[in-house]
């Protein structure tokens, strides 16, 4: 891979009390990748991607994002930096209380991409992330009248709805079944070749990671183990490996 990368992880540490969840994990994203860190659960995959966008701080090591250490940033720098780096939150974290519509318009009003005057061009920009996902129908819908997949699909509008260069995606098919989980992995190689984005997504589903990764990292005992492509990792005669790909 030749391109540059957008998000550099050199020897990050993490613990909580006696608990050393990443240890001197190093690790590059490049630009139009789509990346999948695969581990156990428990193993810091999430706690990795909330170092990534600031949610947690790790206690050593750098994490730089286009460039610029995020350890640097204040909080603006930070909430510039997450309508660039999009985040699929692992439980969706849509609002119950709000529609499908109005929980497409949170992320523009609270980076204030969008005012009120603006209420037609954000009408066009809710229906084309919808569209995005195949969901225009649910506009006035509430989160509870959907199914896990389509709850699913309304969360990854949510987060294109600002356009982001880099998404990470938190175990995106896990609860659902085996036919919705490919549609959503198929969703995920459209975003990347639609909008050229970049992108880590955490998984242990093997189905996903051989429909979405151009690249595998795999995260064992905090550190970043091994490293290839899904066929090359999958023909692997390391035992830790093999376990993986039963
Ligand atoms: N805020 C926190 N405070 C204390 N411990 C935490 C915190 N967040 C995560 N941990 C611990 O860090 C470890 C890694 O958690 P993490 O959520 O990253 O696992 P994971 O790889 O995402 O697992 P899963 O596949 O189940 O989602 C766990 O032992 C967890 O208990
Ligand atoms: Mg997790």
């Amino acid at each position: 891979m030749n391109a540059e990368p957008v998000i550099e992880i050199v020897d990050i540490n993490k613990s909580f009390g006696d608990n050393h969840v990443l240890r001197d994990f190093t690790m590059n994203l490049y630009k139009g990748e789509n990346l999948v860190v695969l581990g156990k659960s428990g193993s810091g995959k999430s706690v990795l991607i909330k170092c990534i966008i600031g949610l947690l701080t790790p206690d050593s090591g750098s994490i730089k994002v286009f460039g610029e250490d995020i350890s640097e940033y204040d909080r603006r720098e930070l909430d510039r930096m997450r309508v660039k780096v999009g985040f699929l939150f692992q439980s969706n974290a849509l609002y119950d209380s709000m529609t499908v519509r109005e929980n497409l318009e949170f992320p523009l009003r609270r980076h204030h991409i969008k005012g009120k005057q603006d209420a037609e061009e954000v009408e066009v920009m809710v229906m084309e992330a919808l569209g995005n996902v195949g969901l225009e129908h649910t506009v006035d819908m509430m989160p509870a009248e959907l199914s896990g997949g389509m709850r699913k699909r309304i969360a990854l509008a949510r987060t294109l709805i600002l356009r982001p260069e880099i998404i990470l995606y938190d175990e995106p098919t896990t609860g659902l079944d085996p036919i919705t989980g490919r549609e959503i992995s198929e969703l995920i190689v459209e975003v990347q070749k639609k909008y050229n984005a970049s992108s880590i997504i955490i998984s242990h589903d093997i189905n996903c990671i051989s429909i979405t990764s151009n690249r595998v990292v795999m995260l064992i005992d905090g550190r970043c183990y091994a490293e290839g492509t899904y066929q090359e990792l999958s023909g692997s005669e390391d035992p830790k490996v093999r376990e993986f790909f039963k």
